[in-house]
Formats: structure tokens, sequence, C-alpha cells
């Protein structure tokens, strides 16, 4: 019987860890919010997104479906995740409508447009520490919509706020300070020139499925590659993501709001 655990053939310094081949959006989304969320976004009849730290913008890619006359572009440092985007687009017949771009979107001199989106990527439009940053990004944001148009931010908030030992099992330098709870980001989100649409919150179920997908493909490729040169390492990434994942479950929360600008 084959000991696939051994298996030297598959050890070759070529075959990497995979990168996020099971998540479909890189934040805690479900398919039925995802859905939604574009159809609310999409009544708005959009001409112009723009999908700040878009990754590989499955979302924007979404609402350019639901709005044929929508163009859309994405912007994020990371070119792998770019090219799956672009990928994605040409499979979806929306290659003409999408344009996935690599640079930062710190300071970015796009827009105005009709819809801005800024999933996970608070951090990109800002300097400040946290949870500075969510004020700047939520201004940001308003210097980036048209009037009349829509932003959906999503950010995380604490549910709760984390005990030293739960704070000391996430990542390194984790503080009560660094988010908001969700009244005070939504009181952000009014104070930088929004209203807010709707207000709602990854579920747990919403959490796990992200989370799981983070690490199951990497999971699986180590189970097959224990002798692999980058195992060690990767085993030691899974196991530190786990722990902190595990200590800010039901602790750290994540916000999607539907922003409008205020007149
Ligand atoms: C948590 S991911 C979210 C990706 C995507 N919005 C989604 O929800 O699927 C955050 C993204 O922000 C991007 N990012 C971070 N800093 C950035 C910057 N200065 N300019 C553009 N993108 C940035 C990262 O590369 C990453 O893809």
């Amino acid at each position: 019987m084959t000991d696939t655990r051994t298996d030297a053939r598959t050890d070759t310094p070529g075959d990497v860890p995979p990168h996020l081949t099971r998540l479909t959006f890189h934040g805690p989304l479900s398919e039925t919010r995802a859905t939604a969320l574009v159809r609310r976004l999409a009544a708005a009849k959009p001409s112009t997104v723009l999908d700040i730290g878009c990754g590989w913008g499955e979302f924007m890619l979404r609402v350019l479906d639901a709005v044929p006359q929508a163009n859309g572009v994405g912007v994020d440092l990371r070119e792998e995740d770019l090219a799956r985007g672009r990928r994605d687009a040409t499979a979806r017949g929306l290659a003409d409508r999408a344009e996935f771009v690599a640079e930062s979107a710190l300071g970015t001199t796009r827009g105005p447009v009709d819809l801005v989106l800024c999933l996970g990527a608070g951090q990109a439009l800002s300097t400040a520490e946290p949870p500075l940053h969510t004020d700047e990004a939520l201004k940001e944001l308003r210097r980036l919509v048209a009037d009349g148009g829509r932003a959906l931010f999503g950010e995380g908030f604490w549910q709760r706020t984390p005990t030293p030992a739960e704070l000391s099992g996430m990542w390194p330098g984790a503080s009560a300070g660094e988010h908001y709870d969700l009244a005070r980001l939504v009181d952000t989100a009014v104070a930088a020139g929004f209203r807010p649409e709707w207000i709602e919150t990854a579920n747990l179920d919403e959490w796990e499925e992200f989370e799981s997908g983070y690490q199951a493909d990497t999971e699986v490729w180590l189970a097959t590659h224990p002798a692999h040169p980058l195992a060690a390492e990767t085993r030691d990434r899974l196991d530190r993501h786990r722990a902190r994942w595990l200590t800010y479950r039901g602790v750290l929360g994540y916000a999607y709001l539907t922003l409008v600008p205020a007149a």
C-alpha cells in the first residue's frame, strides 16, 4: 500500500502550497448575503465602480454581471490575486468592462465613481494607526463616491471587548483599542458624511466558512507533502493562524455597511 504522506515525488520545491483556492470571497461573506448586497447596490444603477483593495474582485464582478451598463476598476498590490480576477472576468465575459490594476489605493486619483467598494481593505486608504485608519478610510470613501452613489464598506469591529488573555492569543500587538464596536463604527461613517442605507454583520457560519476555506487547501497540501522543503514553515503558519482565529472567533466581528453620501 502506498504511503502518500511520504511520497517524495510530490516533494519538489516547485510544488508550492496553494494560495486561497478554496475561497470565493476574501472575507466572511455568504452567497446569500452577497446576492442581497449586489441586488441592493445594483438597484442604484451605477455606471462606474471602483474596488479598493479588490484582491481577485469577485464581488465587483458580480456587480458588473448584475448591471450591464457598468464598468469597474479594481486596484490592489497583489499581482497573483489581480491575475485571478482577470481570468475570472474573461471566463464570465466581463473582460471588456472589468479592469484589474496593480497600484496602491493610498491617495488614489481615481473617482469619483457611482459605487465604491472597500471590503476588508480600509488599511489601503490610510496610513493612520488603527482605529483611526477607519476614520480616514471612510473620509476617503466619501471623497471617492459621487453624490447619489453608494459605498460598501466591509470592516472589522469588536463584538465585545476582548480580554487581555484573548488579545495575547490574537495577532501580534493586538489591542482592545484597534477596532471600534459596531455603534462607533457606524457613527464614524456618519461623521465622514454618509447615511447608512443598510447595516449588517457576518454571522458565525460565514466566519467558519471563511476561516476554514482560508486554510483548507494548504492543510490538504501539507498532509500530502510532509517532507517538502516548505512543510515546516507552512505547518507553523497554519498552526499560528488557526490558534489566532479560534481566539478571535465570536469576538471579532465584521460589518458590511451600505452607505449613501449625505447631501
Ligand atoms: C482582506 S483582502 C480583501 C480583498 C477583497 N476586497 C475581497 O473582499 O475579496 C485586503 C486586500 O487589500 C489589499 N491592499 C492592502 N493595501 C493596499 C493598498 N495600499 N492598495 C491597494 N490594495 C491594498 C491587499 O493586497 C488585499 O488584497
